[in-house]
């Protein structure tokens, strides 16, 4: 008998849940934690063993959410804190934790340490970063540097009171906290200790590579913006992340996961893994929903290899809620849907490392055909258009591009059954629903023993059942550039895993035999040669 050593979070399967837009229960089309309370039964019997949950802190909702102006407070949009509590009990009764997503670069210009620290004489001055404005020609003013957002615009406010320039990475309601304090910090441990005794397994760290400013000069500028060389993952981060772990996560036995903005180098993200910053980053080359030419299949295998590589172990993603739908992207949303999607929960429950599935994923839910800028809500899509009109382009390419990176298709309700408003709410939903839900919901789903929902939950069955997926070690093959394929390794056990990412019949190289354990077609033999179909995955035992 094989018995498991590594840590309860290499085991599970996460679900994350953006709450909302999970489920309304009290009819004022915002999803709530009543509503995540009354499906963990539907979470339990697909098979997930952790949620991450995406802010539900009291927040004027700039950016839904990662704009917390209470971090000690559920907004009552949600419920309240009791509802919170009887969430996390409710979900470990039935083997699921719980993760908090704590957004701690920046807080909510709302919040009272950004309202006391735009007093330059109150002790929250130095909560936050205040700088002088620049003089250019002709005594014009400018902003103290040419650091822009990371939404677009100029990455500083100016504040009437003192006349100084704030910093926001993100929007200007998101002011950034200045962690050269200590206070801050002291501040963000009380607040995470609080999560901790309330029952919460770990935390999902927004942005977390960005806490240290290394200086404020001007940036390189670039298409992207500028100063990113100053704020991304920079000398002077790890200590801070450092601390954290010793003071918190390390002794309260805490998982976490940062989510790096952009893309760290190798020597980073070992750094960041090396067990005494957090336990796993989501790094986005992989999945960005970015504008390029090279399809998107391509770009998951290009960086999966990558990461695979460099990472002994990290997270396996390929939706969140602020990314284009998988299918739509990664896999074909019309013709083969439901192949490319089982292809997909293949790839993501397969590899080596901690899989993340995002609501609605386990049932292909797609991209949504927008037309228009005034269909969407994320504030990232008029900062986006804002940005390439300036660039002097006609509208109708600006909308487009900005209709397409905003973040509004992975946030449409989670499509539940095919009656008015996707059964998520009796009521007009805060952001439409997408109008496939008649066909893509879940009761159709739980109704269907071929569906992608049953295929993600006999998959999540077969990677807790067969410890060589969870522990194994990984082997790429050399295959042509439309397939992939590998081999898990432990003891004497190997099983490996070949799919096809296109939409044409792919030949995988050499020969291949082995029992076929599982796959999303009905192949039943591995005896040689092989000619996958249009996305056809294959788990065998060789
Ligand atoms: C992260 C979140 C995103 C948010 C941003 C600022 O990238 O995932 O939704 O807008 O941080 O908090
Ligand atoms: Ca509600």
């Amino acid at each position: 008998m094989y018995t498991p050593t590594s840590p309860w979070w290499k085991r599970t399967v996460f679900y994350q849940i953006y709450p909302r837009s999970f489920l309304d229960t009290n009819g004022d089309g915002i999803g709530d934690l009543q509503g995540i309370i009354s499906k963990l039964d539907y979470l339990r019997d697909l098979g997930i063993g952790a949620i991450w949950l995406s802010p539900v802190y009291t927040s004027p909702n700039n950016d839904y959410g990662y704009d917390i102006a209470d971090y000690y407070t559920i907004n009552p949009e949600y419920g309240t804190l009791d509802d919170m509590k009887r969430l996390i009990r409710e979900a470990k009764s039935r083997g699921i934790r719980i993760v908090m997503d704590v957004a701690m670069n920046h807080t909510s210009s709302q919040h009272k340490w950004f309202q006391a620290s735009r007093d330059p004489s109150s002790p929250y001055r130095d909560f936050y970063i205040w700088k002088k404005p620049q003089k250019g020609l002709f005594g014009r003013e400018l902003p103290p540097n040419n650091w822009t957002s990371v939404f677009s615009g100029s990455a500083w406010q100016k504040d009437e009171i003192s006349g100084e320039y704030y910093l926001h990475l993100f929007t200007k309601e998101q002011p950034d906290l200045n962690y050269r304090n200590p206070r801050v910090l002291e501040e963000i441990e009380k607040v995470l200790n609080f999560w901790l005794d309330l029952g919460v397994a770990g935390f999902r760290c927004d942005v977390f590579n960005l806490l240290h400013k290394s200086t404020f000069r001007d940036g390189r500028f670039n298409f992207t913006g500028g100063g990113r060389e100053y704020y991304s993952s920079v000398r002077g981060l790890n200590g801070i992340i450092k601390k954290l772990h010793a003071d918190v996560f390390g002794p309260r036995h805490a998982f976490t996961v940062g989510e790096t903005f952009g893309t760290p180098s190798a020597r980073q993200a070992k750094k960041f893994t090396a067990g005494d910053e957090v336990d796993t980053i989501f790094t986005f080359d992989m999945n960005i929903s970015g504008l390029t030419l090279e399809p998107g299949a391509k770009r998951l295998k290009r960086a999966t290899l990558k990461w695979q590589h460099i990472l002994d172990w990290n997270t396996i993603f390929i939706e969140n809620h602020d990314q284009n739908r998988a299918v739509s992207i990664f896999g074909n949303d019309t013709l083969y849907r439901n192949e490319s999607a089982k292809m997909l929960a293949v790839f993501v429950l397969t590899l080596r490392g901690t899989p993340f599935i995002y609501q609605g994923q386990e049932i292909g839910m797609t991209n949504v055909t927008y037309k228009h800028m005034e269909e969407t809500k994320d504030p990232m899509v008029p900062m986006v258009y804002r940005m390439i009109r300036g660039f002097r382009l006609p509208r109708f390419v600006a909308e487009p591009i900005a209709l397409f990176l905003g973040r509004d298709h992975a946030r449409t309700p989670m499509q539940w059954t095919d009656e008015a408003h996707a059964g998520f709410s009796t009521t007009e939903p805060w952001l439409a629903e997408n109008p496939n839900y008649t066909s893509i919901n879940v009761a159709q789903n739980l109704r269907d023993e071929t569906s992608i929902y049953h295929f993600y939950r006999r998959l999540i069955a077969l990677r807790s059942r067969i410890p060589a997926l969870v522990d194994g070690t990984i082997r790429f093959k050399r295959e042509r550039s439309w397939v992939l394929h590998y081999t898990r390794y432990l003891g004497n056990k190997h099983y490996a895993v070949v799919m096809n990412l296109s939409a044409k019949p792919q030949k995988v190289r050499g020969k291949v035999r082995g029992e076929v354990v599982m796959t999303n077609y009905s192949r039943t033999e591995l005896d040689g040669r092989l000619l996958l179909e249009p996305y056809e995955a294959i788990i065998y035992k060789k």
